[in-house]
């Protein structure tokens, strides 16, 4: 009964972790040496105005601060933002070097244990297991984005939105947006994200196996065109047209003027300048 109850009480633990900081998707990426990476971590909405922080070691009990959410700029190498609306803090790490693997995501509780969530920087040479040429991607409403993620490693491919669901497979849909996924080109999978909408905004992992890509979406109204078709637009263009070529044309003859009188007598330069 003890043994029974001790492993109920160890799942129940998990998830009270997993609900109070679900990084649950984003534990291991794999990053060139020498280049940048976001990594965005994803908190429960009752942290909202908590101090967050990134922690680097491999033990939480010897980890050591590098940035928080109430000091931001206190390093080049690493920063840290807070999006309240979204809960999630990405926070940056510079120029990698090979010894900057583990890191900690991490929640400031002021009575009692800090949460917190161990993630992994797989530090490379070569090519990377899973990486994007931009970790920044934007579209407009109504539109589609494409994503190509490129991969070295085996594993299942995935397309999820931090902190909610996943597609698989070929099709799918997340937050109501179209999700296809196209993998017959070796070593990429592309996604397409069509229907995007305001709300399609915000986190994403290109997953491959046991690594993951974070991919910021960021999806804006699309400017407004002039349509020429409509008569009262179209009139109002031919007129503002003509009042800047006759600006223009005004502007050449005076210009020739000046030029025309300056060789003769500087004074009356100056006086044809004041007049005309
Ligand atoms: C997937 O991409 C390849 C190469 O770009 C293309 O030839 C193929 O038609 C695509 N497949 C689908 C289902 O869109």
């Amino acid at each position: 009964v003890e043994n029974q109850s001790s492993s109920a009480l160890a799942v129940l633990f998990c998830l009270t972790l997993v609900t109070d900081m679900a990084v649950h998707l984003l534990s291991k990426v794999s990053v060139r040496a020498g280049d940048s990476i976001t990594i965005p971590c994803l908190y429960d909405s009752k942290y909202r105005n908590h101090v967050k922080y990134l922690c680097k070691g491999y033990y939480w009990s010897s980890c050591s601060y590098t940035v928080k959410t109430n000091q931001p700029y206190s390093s080049g190498k690493f920063s840290i933002s807070d999006d309240k609306t979204q809960r999630i803090f990405p926070v940056t790490v510079k120029d990698l070097m090979d010894k900057d693997t583990d890191y900690w995501c991490a929640v400031e509780i002021n009575r009692g244990d800090d949460i917190r969530k161990y993630f992994h920087l797989s530090v490379t040479r070569g090519k990377p297991s899973l990486y994007v040429d931009h970790q920044e991607m934007t579209g407009f409403n109504g539109d589609s984005i494409t994503i190509s993620c490129k991969y070295t490693t085996a594993g299942e491919i995935k397309w999820c939105r931090l902190g909610r669901n996943c597609v698989t497979g070929s099709s799918g849909s997340i937050d109501g947006t179209t999700v296809s996924i196209n993998s017959s080109v070796p070593n990429v999978f592309t996604v397409t994200m069509s229907g995007l909408t305001t709300q399609s905004s915000g986190w994403y992992l290109c997953v491959k196996g046991d690594f993951q890509m974070p991919v910021h979406v960021t999806v804006t109204e699309k400017p407004t065109t002039i349509d020429v078709r409509n008569p009262i637009i179209s009139l109002s263009l031919l007129i503002f047209i003509a009042m800047v070529a006759l600006f223009i044309w005004f502007m050449l003859r005076k210009h020739s003027k000046s030029v025309l009188f300056f060789n003769k007598s500087k004074s009356y330069h100056v006086i044809l300048s004041i007049y005309s």
